[in-house]
């Protein structure tokens, strides 16, 4: 006697299984942020999502902040921060934004917080980008906006 729920053939429903983890982790994406300010300088970190928020962090020369999370089908997942470190004071940038990043850094985004401001690791081509300049600094401009730099 065998209902019709029964499964008769359960290497097919762990196979199901396989498939649908497999799927969830490749849709994985992964965004961390560096503090390379300099030795002894620490900056705060608050980011958040419509649906998270990942709290303020002191981060020390050196380390970095990073967490995995899924885009929505939608299309629209966006983290941004606000970051602080000695006369800059919550520096608003967007760290993952779905139209900006998809392509740009398709396994997710790392970021370098420099004294003259935030490189991005573009994931296509391997290469460093100076992204957000801080407000107002004039000095240090021996790097401008867009210019590549290889291995920071
Ligand atoms: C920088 O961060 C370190 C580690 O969290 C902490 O021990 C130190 O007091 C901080 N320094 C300043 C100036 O906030």
């Amino acid at each position: 006697m065998q209902g019709s729920a029964t499964i008769t053939h359960p290497e097919l429903l762990l196979l199901l299984i396989i498939s649908l983890c497999t799927a969830v982790i490749v849709e994985m994406k992964h965004v961390s942020i560096k503090n390379s300010l300099g030795s002894g300088k620490n900056m705060t970190l608050h980011c958040q999502s419509k649906d998270d928020d990942l709290g303020e962090h002191n981060i020390a020369y050196g380390d970095e902040i990073g967490w995995d999370f899924n885009v929505n089908v939608a299309g629209t997942t966006l983290f941004y921060c606000d970051l602080g470190w000695e006369s800059v004071q919550q520096y608003h940038f967007d760290v993952y934004s779905f139209a900006r990043d998809n392509v740009r850094c398709p396994s997710g985004c790392a970021w370098l917080v420099s004294a003259e401001g935030i490189y991005g690791l573009n994931g296509e081509t391997g290469f460093w980008e100076f992204i957000y300049h801080w407000p107002g600094s004039s000095q240090k401009h021996s790097i401008q906006s867009g210019e590549t730099v290889r291995n920071r």
